[in-house]
């Protein structure tokens, strides 16, 4: 109770009633927030700072950057969502935080569509290469069910997010999703289409796939979408991704069946030229998690494959992982310490 009384004292006020419901549309840095509200750094710092004290509002750094978004955790996370839902939004001032809400988004959005208008060509080259990307996400969207029942989540994690897309897709089916990605102009387009979508239950942050900024078994669903042939260490991100698994919950890895296109290679930064089914089975196990059935998606000439794998439940019998057993890198391999149980394996996987 005490909890949100604080969070009711921190919010009785009308700056920081305004600041709530300006960062219930999407994230934005102090600058943002003193460019909308017509307010002193200092002053609207100050208000921030009570508000995160309280409990309402998260508060993240992506490069020199700070954002500042409705909590997504704990007692204040719903008192803010409620008291945003009671302000009307007839409200003159509410009407005019909101106009110019718009216009910097606007602005911000101009930006990151010219980002992606310079690389959107190479994404289409890659993009020709394989099956339509509504084939690949109508495969994915049987793996992951809308809850609530059996099979579905209620939290996802992309990382490797890119344009939100994977957010978007799966934002309606879990009440938050969370999106990682180690380019800020990725980001940026991400928040956008976002916002856009108004999708209030996602959230983005800067942050490398090898070492997630996000505390272990955190996750019900963990997803890396066309991301893990970036990567040099493979096993590493898998084993990374699965420390944040929850018991029971899932991970999916979308990527291309080994190809010879070394074109990705020399020009689109690829590091590895797809993977073979035995191979990614080899680090899911390495990383505690049993692999579920394979998918694979021909294409002309990238197959797609789609890799489910889950971590037991917390209750199953403890094994002893290759990772740990050879004592080697620790926090995801020793934090899967479960033996598997076929029929404990959710539906789809
Ligand atoms: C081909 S895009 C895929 C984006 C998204 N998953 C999708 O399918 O629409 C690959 C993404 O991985 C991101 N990425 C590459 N290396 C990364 C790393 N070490 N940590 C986090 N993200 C990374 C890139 O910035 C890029 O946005």
């Amino acid at each position: 109770m005490e909890a949100v009384l604080a969070a009711l004292r921190a919010a009785a006020e009308s700056t920081r009633l305004r600041l709530l419901l300006l960062l219930s549309r999407g994230e934005l840095t102090v600058g943002d927030l003193t460019q909308i509200l017509g307010q002193s750094q200092p002053r609207v710092s100050r208000h921030l700072k009570l508000l995160c004290e309280a409990g309402l509002l998260d508060r993240f750094r992506e490069g020199n950057r700070v954002f500042y978004r409705l909590a997504d955790h704990g007692s204040g996370r719903e008192v803010a969502r409620r008291l945003v839902e009671l302000v009307p939004g007839h409200d003159a001032l509410v009407m005019l935080d909101a106009e110019r809400f718009a216009a910097l988004t606007a602005a911000r959005a101009e930006a990151a569509h010219a980002y992606f208008r310079r690389n959107a060509a190479q994404w289409d080259r890659i993009r020709s290469l394989y099956v339509d990307d509504r084939e690949v996400e109508r495969a994915l969207c049987d793996l992951l069910p809308p809850g609530p029942g059996p099979g579905a989540a209620r939290d996802l994690l992309d990382i490797g997010t890119g344009t939100g897309r994977m957010l978007e897709l799966f934002a309606p089916r879990v009440e938050r999703a969370v999106g990682i990605d180690l380019s800020r102009e990725m980001l940026a387009v991400a928040r956008v289409n976002l916002e856009r979508a108004r999708l209030g239950n996602c959230s983005v942050r800067q942050g490398d796939m090898y070492q997630l900024p996000l505390p272990g078994g955190s996750f019900d669903a963990v997803l890396l979408h066309q991301v893990l042939h970036y990567a040099e260490r493979p096993a590493a991100v898998l084993a990374e991704a699965a420390r944040v698994l929850r018991p029971g919950g899932r991970l999916i890895v979308i990527d291309f069946a080994p190809h010879e296109m070394e074109e990705l290679r020399a020009e689109h930064e690829h590091r590895r030229l797809g993977f073979a089914d035995g191979e990614i089975a080899g680090w899911l196990r390495v990383a505690g998690l049993e692999a579920g059935e394979v998918r694979h998606l021909p294409g002309s000439p990238l197959t797609v494959s789609i890799w489910p794998a889950y971590r037991p439940p917390a209750d199953a019998e403890p094994f002893h992982t290759e990772m740990n057993a050879a004592g080697g890198i620790g926090t995801a391999a020793a934090a899967a310490t479960a033996a598997v149980s076929a029929s404990a394996i959710p539906p789809g996987l």
